[in-house]
């Protein structure tokens, strides 16, 4: 395993360098860090889902032990918005700041932070702040809010799909729904805030130090460099942790006015309130197509609510244009505001919602027709992309849909439904079109090339369980010839370069080019200081025999070797020891890298097929999931270990929104009710079954040098409409509302 990893790590199933830590308690999450005197802060959440409030008594709280500050509208003082658009790094996820009035939104929603001692006192006292509100009536279901008037927030069309709809031979029309779900990551929000003089360093858990800086800063009133946040462990994200949430500037503040460091955590409650979720949809389409299945029309009409505060939308939208071939297209969306928290992405936020309803359409239509869904898919298989009229930048689809078919034994499938049994179980087969679309954005990376031999890749980004350290490590240890363990990545710090964001499924195509021309920048600068030397004692093959007399021969660095360039690399000398010679302990390239320029002639996407098998037993009224078989076309897969945990955390979320969760909230105050893991279901073990993956591995060079795209999110995508058109063909019962349950069955 070292030889291989030594000559070419790229590819291989490394496993992750800081996975040690994570399993052996010892990497720092952002409330581990105890820096001297910290004090503890516990929210106050609004009770009530819209209103104002009237007032607020804290004169008990504040004379219970320990307790050092009740802070709330009346007396936090400025808190200032992110001042979004006018710099890049400068979103936050709610835009109102925290305690900025006497409003109210949303229930759970904070309205005041106790700060004590400690965090038992801070609790108790929390629960001694009363506050009387002037309650109105919320609203919590797209129903009870007007329907939005005007132009939709989004649209798309091409040709005259209603036109194309009326006249169409077959046709088919439905009405599809995806729940409201959360994140809930293990690690809730979280920030220790520490001040030192006017300087203040946040340790958050955020898939963007950069980001969480700028807003920071801003939100703060103070200089972008005097801010640090620090997040080297980030126990996951899934989008929820993009943006900062209300609690870090909270954190921030409280600990500037006590001259303390605060801690403070979003309790496993009001994550399902303040720091955002994936909002329901509800979607309408139309398909007409032709006796044969070919599609002549598809009209996507799609509702789905946003909070008071923002208008963040889910765009479901965005697939339907892209994904089939079909002359006559129409899309439309909009967004009705609740008094629900703002929602945010979600790992494959809006195609996720979206594609679940256009494969669902797909599978109607070929149940309509009574033809095999993934010959309906391949009839309508789009050779380029049509909704931009460019060729895709690599779309390997069709060996998808063949390579998972052959794996899964499609071609046995009786299509009659409740035809395939096993025992007391009645099995249903189901498939779906996967998709994500392949971006890259800009990173900068230093590498540091030290006198002992060893290596430091830094950069301003973060790895939220991804594999960001393990792929920067082995793409540095595959440009510089040497193996893994010499190398240090060092990220989750906003002082080093700036790196990425951990999102859209895009931090390995943007940071691993960044790293390979760090890399040659700094065997570059090893090579210039070699070069401008007196004799390090390296020659050239003809030198070391006396023929020739030239003072130096031309110097390259191979296998973290320096050595004459017509010779073999261990004739020459490791770097460590050049530099040593050189009396410098280390010497440093740093490099800037954007996407290609060239990518913009094309449509950039990730495809996928996936196959699922259930098992439907109606003498006990059991689903399960039997098996499901995932082939993806993710470009070059840089580590198929990470690659493969990625798909699988995917297949998994895909279960569990086709059959498990929802989140209900109460009318009367808009409360989630089941705001906890008992009530809000999740797959477990025992419902996820054996899973393949497989990757087509076609590499994507108009990406990046290394034809890699992103992973994390594609695994999603297509499960879900999989799952109910397997739950038809077992139960002869289409669900379009989902999560599909139980009583949907009987
Ligand atoms: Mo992903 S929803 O962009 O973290």
């Amino acid at each position: 395993m070292a030889t291989d990893l030594f000559n070419a790590p790229i590819g291989q199933p490394v496993t992750r360098i800081e996975g040690f830590h994570k399993v052996t308690g010892t990497a720092p999450y952002a409330l581990d860090f105890l820096p001297d005197n910290v004090a503890h802060a516990v929210g106050v959440f609004s009770t009530i889902g819209k209103g104002r409030i009237a007032s607020i008594d804290t004169s008990k709280a504040e004379s219970m032990p320990g307790v050092l500050a009740v802070l709330h509208h009346g007396n936090i003082g400025p808190i200032y918005r992110s001042a979004e658009r006018l710099q890049p790094n400068s979103h936050a996820s709610e835009s109102r700041p925290p305690l900025s009035d006497d409003r109210v939104y949303y229930f759970g929603q904070f309205v005041a932070v106790v700060v004590a001692n400690t965090f038992e006192q801070a609790t108790a006292a929390a629960a001694h702040v009363h506050v009387k509100y002037d309650v109105e009536k919320p609203a919590t279901m797209p129903s009870e809010a007007p329907m939005p008037a005007g132009n939709a927030r989004a649209q798309y069309a091409r040709g005259d799909a209603a036109s194309a709809f009326s006249s169409a031979p077959v046709q088919i029309e439905g009405f599809y729904s995806t729940p409201t779900e959360m994140h809930n990551p293990m690690e809730m929000h979280a920030t220790t805030a520490v001040w030192k003089g006017d300087k203040v360093t946040l340790y958050e858990t955020t898939q963007g130090v950069m980001n969480h800086q700028g807003v920071s800063s801003e939100m703060l009133g103070i200089p972008i460099d005097r801010v640090e946040v620090i997040c080297y462990f980030c126990g996951g994200g899934f989008g929820g942790k993009l943006f900062p949430w209300p609690q870090s500037a909270l954190a921030a503040v409280a600990a500037r006015q006590l001259g303390r460091p605060v801690k403070i955590f979003v309790p496993r409650d009001m994550m399902f309130t303040t720091v955002g979720h994936r909002p329901t949809t509800q979607q309408h389409l139309r398909v007409g197509a032709t006796h044969d299945g070919k599609l002549l029309s598809i009209e996507h009409n799609v509702v789905q609510p946003t909070s008071m505060l923002d208008s963040f939308m889910e765009y479901c939208i965005g697939v339907t244009g892209m994904l089939y071939s079909c002359k006559n297209i129409a899309t439309k969306q909009d967004v009705i505001p609740l008094n629900i928290g703002t929602p945010t992405p979600m790992r494959g936020p809006g195609t996720t919602p979206g594609l679940y309803a256009l494969e669902s359409a797909m599978d109607d239509l070929a149940i309509k027709l009574n033809m095999d869904p993934l010959e309906l898919r391949l009839k309508n298989y789009a050779e380029i992309d049509e909704s931009s009229n460019k060729p895709y930048s690599g779309k390997h689809l069709r060996e998808c849909y063949q390579a998972g078919a052959e794996k899964f034994g499609w071609s046995k499938r009786d299509p009659r439904v409740g035809s395939m049994r096993n025992g007391s179980e009645i099995l249903g087969w189901g498939m779906a079109t996967s998709t994500w679309e392949a971006g890259r954005g800009s990173a900068d990376v230093r590498v540091r090339l030290m006198e002992d031999g060893r290596v430091r890749v830094s950069s301003g980004t973060q790895d939220p369980g991804t594999g960001t350290y393990t792929v920067m490590a082995q793409v540095a240890a595959e440009r510089l010839g040497i193996p893994m363990h010499r190398i240090h990545v060092v990220i989750g710090k906003s002082n080093l370069p700036p790196g990425p964001m951990s999102g859209g499924s895009t931090a390995t195509a943007s940071v691993i080019p960044a790293v390979a021309k760090a890399c040659d920048e700094a065997m570059n600068a090893v090579l210039r200081a070699a070069d401008n030397a007196p004799d390090l004692g390296i020659h050239d093959p003809e030198s070391a025999t006396g023929n020739v007399n030239h003072s130096k021969p031309i110097l390259k660095m191979t296998n973290g070797y320096v050595h004459a360039a017509d010779a073999k690399p261990e004739t020459g000398k490791p770097f460590g020891d050049v530099l040593q010679a050189l009396n410098l302990a280390a010497l440093e390239g740093e490099a800037s890298t954007h996407p290609n320029p060239e990518m913009r002639k094309y449509s950039g996407h990730c495809f996928g097929a996936q196959f699922v098998e259930v098992g439907w037993d109606p003498g006990i009224a059991r689903l399960r999931v039997n098996r499901i078989v995932t082939v993806m076309d993710v470009g070059r897969v840089i580590n198929k270990k990470t690659a493969r945990n990625q798909v699988l955390g995917g297949v998994t979320w895909g279960i569990g929104m086709g059959a498990f969760e929802e989140t209900i909230y109460d009318p009367r105050n808009a409360k989630p009710l089941n705001n906890n893991f008992a009530d809000y279901l999740v797959p477990t073990n025992a419902d996820v079954p054996k899973t393949e993956v497989i990757f087509v591995e076609y590499p994507d060079y108009h990406l990046n040098e290394f034809g890699a795209r992103g992973v994390g999110e594609i695994g999603l995508t297509g499960v879900a409409s999989a799952l109910t058109m397997a739950v038809y063909h077992a139960t002869g019962i289409r669900v379009r509302r989902l999560p599909i349950r139980i009583e949907d069955l009987l």
